[in-house]
């Protein structure tokens, strides 16, 4: 009884820890996401900050993104969601992701005007998974979202919380504060880091430990790392050192 008990743990916990690992690729160049993922550990899921897949992603589950709230962004959500929940290849998709960096310069709205968008475009369909909007890393970020949700005031669909990090390869102990942060400030949503990344460069090792530390940290749903791109993961079109550490670590 007790050891059966004691394998049903061990059972769920390694499946809580499998299959977190994600793609992000640039719209279109979808050809890339293969070379980054293929024959790799636990890759399972990729986005393209946009709401249609562009092409094959090779077995892995896309998931469509509002990106921001622009109306020509806003006017294709509906069918094209429906369509990467339907028919995207090769499976249809689980969830879908909020707008990008609201918090940021580039797709700047308040929490006020996500939480009313939220309703309008996120509720509306019960057949996949909310995520939120994915903030910057960062206290303001986290701020950001707590505003958007206390705005929701309990009308907005949100069933996981995303955040970015990005910092220097010798910080993970500031990835790791910041995401426990999230994780703790949040819960019990459970947390996609949508991005994380270094700013002093693509250290493997870096990235190797950021993937233990992702994949054991049963708050954290799944995770990417930016990017499946020349410069990143790649080095031009095969896999970079990063690349190969991003595809082989368990987790
Ligand atoms: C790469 O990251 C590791 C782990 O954080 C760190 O110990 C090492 O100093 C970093 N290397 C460089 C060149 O920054």
């Amino acid at each position: 009884m007790l050891s059966s008990l004691a394998l049903a743990v061990a059972l769920l916990s390694g499946l809580a820890n499998a299959q977190k690992k994600g793609i992000i690729y640039t719209s279109g160049q979808n050809s890339n996401v293969q070379v980054c993922s293929s024959g790799c550990t636990n890759i399972n899921w990729a986005y393209d900050y946009s709401s249609k897949p562009g092409g094959s992603t090779y077995g892995l589950e896309f998931v469509p993104m509002l990106y921001n709230a622009k109306s020509a962004t806003l006017s294709t959500w509906a069918s094209d969601a429906m369509a990467a929940v339907s028919t995207a290849t090769p499976k249809g998709s689980k969830y879908v992701l909020g707008f990008n960096e609201p918090d940021g310069t580039q797709n700047s709205i308040s929490p006020q005007q996500a939480a009313t968008l939220w309703q309008q475009y996120m509720n509306q369909r019960t057949n996949y998974k909310k995520v939120s909007p994915a903030v910057q890393g960062g206290s303001n970020g986290l701020t950001w979202l707590s505003n958007f949700l206390n705005a929701c005031a309990g009308n907005c669909i949100v069933d996981y919380v995303a955040v970015h990090w990005h910092g220097v390869s010798t910080d993970i102990a500031g990835l790791q504060k910041f995401v426990d942060q999230a994780v703790s400030q949040f819960s019990p949503r459970p947390v996609w880091v949508t991005e994380f990344g270094f700013t002093d460069g693509n250290n493997a090792t870096a990235i190797a430990a950021a993937i233990r530390y992702l994949g054991g940290n049963h708050g954290v749903f799944r995770y990417a790392y930016f990017e499946c791109a020349n410069g990143y993961l790649l080095s031009g079109t095969a896999q970079s050192a990063a690349g190969r550490t991003y595809c082989t670590t368990t987790f």
